[in-house]
């Protein structure tokens, strides 16, 4: 049996740990070609080799994803090594903590900057290739975050909320080309950053998920399956949404459950 993503060229940023790795796995087992980004080349190289072992053919470059001048050259990058681009998925993105009142310009450019100008200096350079190529799936990483607002991660879900927005335009403007653009907005997902935080919260893991609509976290390889089947054909008419997993339910809830 042929993988879902049989011999396309997919371009992943920020896969040296967590959902970009795990996605980054799970494309190679589908049989993707792989071009891979992250800011540390160390673990980027540490993930590049172990696909490598395993049979994948894959490669990656070291940067700086809100680089435009470096996005640009690790597109052209994949390019120069695959000759097309049949896949992007936009993991990378970053976090500050505070209220919005205390926010520092600082603090507000910095995640705006690697949260959602880095997904349009990549969507912005892969689409004359996706064009001449007939198409491609461009998929972005959003976060529950990015729907209605998050207390004290203002700077992170405005920009977040940007990269739903940013697909749904891009769905519109480039549909007609045959390239599909969407976003995925999982809810906490236990990889290092989110597991660092809540172990010095109160209460924890289980104060945390207590309102999620699984009252658990997502794992970073179950939001990798939900990047896989945007990628992939098996969404094949899929285009400008963003898809919601696990996220806080306490709106939807009946008053005092
Ligand atoms: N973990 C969660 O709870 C959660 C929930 C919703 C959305 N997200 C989003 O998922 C994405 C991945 O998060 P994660 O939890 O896997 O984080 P992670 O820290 O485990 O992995 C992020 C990777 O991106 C790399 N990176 C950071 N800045 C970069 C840059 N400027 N250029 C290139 N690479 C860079 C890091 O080196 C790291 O290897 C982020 O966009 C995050 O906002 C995470």
């Amino acid at each position: 049996m042929s993988g879902m993503l049989e011999g396309k060229v997919a371009l992943i940023s920020g896969c040296g740990a967590g959902i970009g790795e795990a996605s980054a796995r799970l494309f190679a087992e589908h049989g993707a070609v792989l071009w891979l980004n992250d800011l540390r080349a160390a673990e980027l190289n540490r993930v590049v080799d172990e696909l490598a072992a395993s049979g994948a053919v894959v490669a990656g470059v070291a940067g700086d994803m809100s680089d435009p001048t470096f996005v640009n050259s690790w597109v052209q990058g994949a390019i120069d090594a695959y000759g097309r681009v049949d896949v992007l998925y936009n993991n990378v993105g970053v976090s500050r903590s505070g209220l919005i009142g205390e926010l520092s310009d600082e603090d507000w450019r910095f995640q705006q900057s690697v949260t959602l100008d880095s997904v349009f200096y990549a969507t912005r350079a892969v689409i004359p290739h996706m064009i001449a190529n007939g198409g491609g799936s461009i998929v972005s990483m959003s976060s529950g975050a990015g729907i209605g607002g998050n207390f004290n991660l203002g700077g992170y879900a405005a920009a977040k909320a940007g990269v739903i927005n940013l697909m749904e335009t891009v769905a519109t403007e480039y549909g007609g080309h045959g390239i599909r653009a969407n976003a995925v907005t999982p809810g906490p997902t236990a990889t290092a950053p989110l597991l660092n935080y809540l172990a010095t919260q109160p209460g924890g893991v289980d104060a945390h998920v207590a309102d999620l609509d699984l009252q658990r976290l997502s794992e970073p390889e179950e939001v990798a399956q939900t990047v896989l089947w945007l990628a992939s054909a098996f969404s094949s008419n899929i285009t400008g949404i963003c898809v919601r997993s696990n996220i806080r339910a306490a709106s939807r809830r009946p008053h005092g459950s």
